[in-house]
């Protein structure tokens, strides 16, 4: 029996007997705006299959990582729900077609895995007499076993627009156990279980295009996918993915760490699937750069994370434990997967952190849900409605099943199906925003340019001036000229470095280049041209000229963020990827990944490395090869640029090597300093540096040198004494500042002392009664607690004009039966036109009018007369 892994490599070594080439596994994250994650092997071959792009080889065969999110809650509770999966897939552009893909996928199946031919069934779309005819001359399969599928079943697309065609799957019919009866077909109801697909063929020749319509792609294509998961799980004789030794390691482990045996029961095995499952997606996006987050691929990044946390507490695990799950994953995959086990490191310091957060907001989780029970049982309920139980798990995180078992230990009811409608009305409001596979509409202009012209020619790596024809010109706005030619030394935006700029002229008419951009290999300039316009005609030859103090700078600044690149790598680790780049003339700009702020010390580190790079004046080294030969100079790479023909490779001595389109420096000398500006972090996991370089970066010391210079003299010192004189003049600025302290407090104590010449005594009580101005009431209450804490019992009365009118009345406890400080303030406060009270022995109240402040001060003399 063939072990998950032996199919695997038996896929790969059959095609490439059939002469296909293999690629390697791309990136989960796809060079595609469009799209979320790679959901299906034809994913990185999209721009082939539209002929946007021509393809290196015409047959590839692929096995590549997938993940689909759109069906996350039935994993574990099915047999071969994933979400993360590997396809086998074999591909034709332009080359082989059904014939051959049907006659190979069989041949596959009977010869080389040696399935039953008798459990075999296929499908073929409802029109599709060709396929049928096919499987019938080509591999003798039986008439009775084809089923013809309607659109649903038997056509593909990547998505509403865009390449898509007829399919023909491949079935394993697993036997009347599994549903039906001895006479089911294929597609009979209620036997799902029974008929397994294992392959898909995808006859890719048609373009959908916006209006619905269909229109013959330029090439017929093949894209075929096998889940190697199902196929293993066939070929193993399991009813489920989970027990094939591809992922029953994983379960197994999970097993022994939360001490239950799979096989007990449908919880525990619901739960270690889920954990299988989901800890692989976990560790390879965070192989490939992603980081948790609450958007995009970081939040489904967090979401699986968070699920297969959850499902370890379901089991009882209190503890740690997804890197020791890691560990077990790196190790059944490390030999397909090669940069896994490098990486397996960092992806367990990503992990552990997020698994960390989780587990405390479990445990928050649990105070919330008791909280809201307490809640619930004071008001004389016993249930918690599902606003109360979504908000739990939808602002909280916390799973609903732990909230059910809690209420449960505690008498209180909740209803599944009141979280659940809530859980939908989420859902709809996500469904819009979730990952659509989209194509990008094709621009019908450049498209027929393309065909008319081909490609523009660029010369602007040896060349600045240039003797180009015009193909095209029209107006985009006043004075504003959009410029095509045969030629171009125009270097457009790309790979983050921004378009050159400069002229294009006849004679003496000369417009100004402000922009190059680039679409399928066809440069067009943005031209500004305010007098002689008439001279820019089609099919005249124009002089074109790089503006080079600009191309200079950018050329520096591109080549130093290559060294930038691997100074944070050596620095940081080999987590550090390019997350993205801006290269302009006046600095540069590198988003990396990274799970936390970069030290000063490690920053100066980066910056010192960079320059020592720089001192060593490390020759550039510019080479054109192929993807195999590029990958042995071990270049770094982004994933986009993984399936080019022919690569160019940047090298700077033997510090670092990168396949790059970008202009640069002939010698890192050139670049003469290097200088960091500044280190932020733009999103959950993503920093940004942004440096600067030559004569820029010179520019920027010496702005800083003269701000120093200043400072020194300011400070009547020199440079060098800076520092020193700084750290004095700061401590003596502390002993000031406490000295004013001090002195403030003292002072207050005088003001409080003369005070008490002002105690008089009425009827053997010590009383107060003063009016200031301009008091706030803060300092009034102050001054009360101070003179109460001086004369133990007494009364103190004090008002403030204020514009308004404030009054303050003490009152000790002792005196209180006599004199209640609320009732006489607010006697006060109605003669200020105010009201107010308070307690017994303090109030505080206010009144519209400050000049009837004295004359209330005044009554309060009379009142307490009369009472004491
Ligand atoms: N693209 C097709 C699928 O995903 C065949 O590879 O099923």
């Amino acid at each position: 029996m063939l072990t998950g892994n032996e199919v695997r490599s038996k896929f790969i070594e059959f095609f490439e007997s059939k002469n296909h080439k293999h690629f390697e596994s791309a990136s989960l994250i796809p060079d595609d705006p469009t799209l979320l994650l790679t959901v299906a092997g034809m994913v990185p071959f999209k721009p082939f299959f539209l002929g946007q792009k021509a393809a290196p080889t015409p047959r590839v065969t692929t096995f590549q990582k997938c993940i689909r999110t759109n069906d996350l809650e039935n994993v574990g509770r099915t047999a071969r729900h994933h979400t993360f999966f590997e396809m086998l897939g074999n591909f034709s552009f332009g080359d082989y077609f059904k014939k051959e893909a049907i006659s190979w996928s069989y041949e596959f199946i009977t010869k080389i895995l040696e399935i039953d031919k008798e459990s075999l069934w296929v499908s073929v779309f409802t029109t599709d007499d060709e396929a049928e005819e096919l499987w019938i001359s080509e591999c003798n399969f039986p008439k009775e076993r084809i089923v013809r599928l309607g659109e649903e079943d038997n056509w593909w697309a990547a998505g509403p627009t865009g390449s898509c065609g007829p399919c023909s799957e491949i079935y394993v019919d697993l036997g009347v156990k599994f549903g039906g009866d001895e006479n089911s077909k294929l597609g009979d109801e209620g036997t799902d279980d029974r008929f397994i697909e294992i392959w898909n063929l995808v006859f890719t020749e048609w373009n959908r295009m916006e209006d619905g319509s269909l229109e013959p792609l330029p090439k017929k294509n093949i894209d075929t996918g096998a889940g190697l998961e199902r196929i293993t799980s066939v070929l193993q004789k399991k009813t489920n993915n989970f027990e094939t030794d591809l992922l029953f390691p994983i379960v197994q482990a999970m097993g022994d760490i939360a001490g239950v045996k799979y096989g007990t029961s449908e919880k525990i095995d619901f739960s270690l699937k889920v954990i299988a499952d989901h800890v692989r997606a976990v560790t390879f996006l965070v192989n490939d750069g992603v980081i948790p987050s609450n958007e995009g691929r970081g939040y489904v990044l967090r979401r699986i994370l968070r699920r297969a946390v959850r499902h370890g507490r379901l089991l009882g695990v209190k503890n740690l434990f997804l890197f020791e799950i890691i560990n077990v994953i790196v190790n059944l995959m490390k030999d397909s997967y090669k940069d896994l086990e490098g990486n397996s490191k960092h992806i367990k310091k990503v992990v552990k952190i997020e698994e960390e957060k989780f587990s405390n907001t479990l445990d928050q989780g649990i105070q919330h849900v008791m909280n809201a029970i307490e809640e619930a049982k004071e008001s004389q309920k016993d249930y918690l409605p599902g606003e109360i139980t979504f908000k739990l798990y939808d602002t909280y995180g916390f799973p609903y099943e732990l909230t059910e078992e809690i209420c449960e230990e505690n008498g209180i009811k909740i209803y599944k199906n009141e979280f659940d409608e809530k859980m939908e009305e989420q859902r709809n409001k996500a469904r819009s925003s979730r990952e659509i596979i989209m194509e990008k509409g094709q621009d019908s202009f450049i498209e027929t340019f393309f065909d008319k012209y081909g490609k523009t020619k660029f010369t602007g790596y040896d060349k600045l001036v240039e003797t180009g024809k015009i193909l095209h010109i029209s107006k985009i706005k006043e004075n504003t000229y959009m410029i095509i030619t045969d030629k171009t030394p125009f270097y457009a935006e790309s790979g983050g470095q921004k378009a050159d700029n400069g002229t294009i002229s006849i004679g003496t008419s000369v417009g100004k280049v402000l922009d190059v951009q680039k679409q399928k290999d066809i440069y067009i300039h943005t031209v500004k041209i305010t007098d002689g316009v008439s001279d820019f005609i089609n099919g005249i030859e124009v002089q074109m000229k790089v503006d080079k103090s600009r191309r200079v700078a950018m050329a520096k600044n591109h080549s130093a963020t290559h060294l930038l690149q691997k100074a944070l790598r050596e620095i940081l680790g080999d987590h550090v990827q390019q997350a993205g780049s801006l290269v302009t003339p006046e600095r540069l700009r590198f988003d990396f990944n990274h799970y936390e702020p970069v030290t000063d010390e490690e920053l100066e580190k980066v910056e010192r490395l960079v320059n020592i790079q720089i001192s060593k004046t490390l020759p550039s080294n510019i080479r054109y090869m192929s993807m195999e030969e590029a990958k042995e100079t071990g270049a770094m790479a982004l994933f986009g640029d993984k399936y080019e023909d022919i690569v160019r490779v940047v090298s700077f001595g033997d510090f670092s090597t990168e396949l790059c389109g970008g202009i640069h420096v002939e010698n890192v000398s050139e670049i003469g300093l290097f200088k960091i500006v500044s280190e932020t972090g733009i999103a959950a996991g993503i920093r940004r540096i942004e440096a600067q370089t030559g004569f820029t970066a010179y520019e920027g010391i010496k702005t800083m040198e003269k701000i120093m210079g200043s400072i020194s003299k300011k400070l009547k010192t020199t440079s060098s004494k800076l520092e020193e004189k700084v750290e004095k003049t700061v401590d003596e600025l502390k002993s000031s500042q406490k000295e004013l302290e001090e002195l403030k407090l003292k002072l207050s104590g005088y003001e409080v002392a003369s005070l008490f010449k002002e105690v008089r005594e009425i009827h053997g009580v010590k009383v107060l009664i003063k009016k200031y101005e301009n008091k706030d009431g803060s300092s009034l209450r102050d001054i009360i607690d101070k003179v109460k804490n001086k004369l133990g019992s007494c009364i103190v009365i004090l008002g403030s004009d204020n514009k308004k009118a404030i009054f303050t009345v003490g009152v000790t406890k002792d005196l209180t039966s006599k004199i209640k400080a609320g009732d006489l303030v607010k006697q006060l406060a109605i003669i200020a036109g105010g009201n107010g009270g308070g307690r017994p022995d303090f109030a505080q109240a206010g009144g519209k009018d400050g000049t009837k402040v004295r004359e209330a001060l005044n009554k309060a003399e009379e009142i307490l007369t009369e009472r004491l």
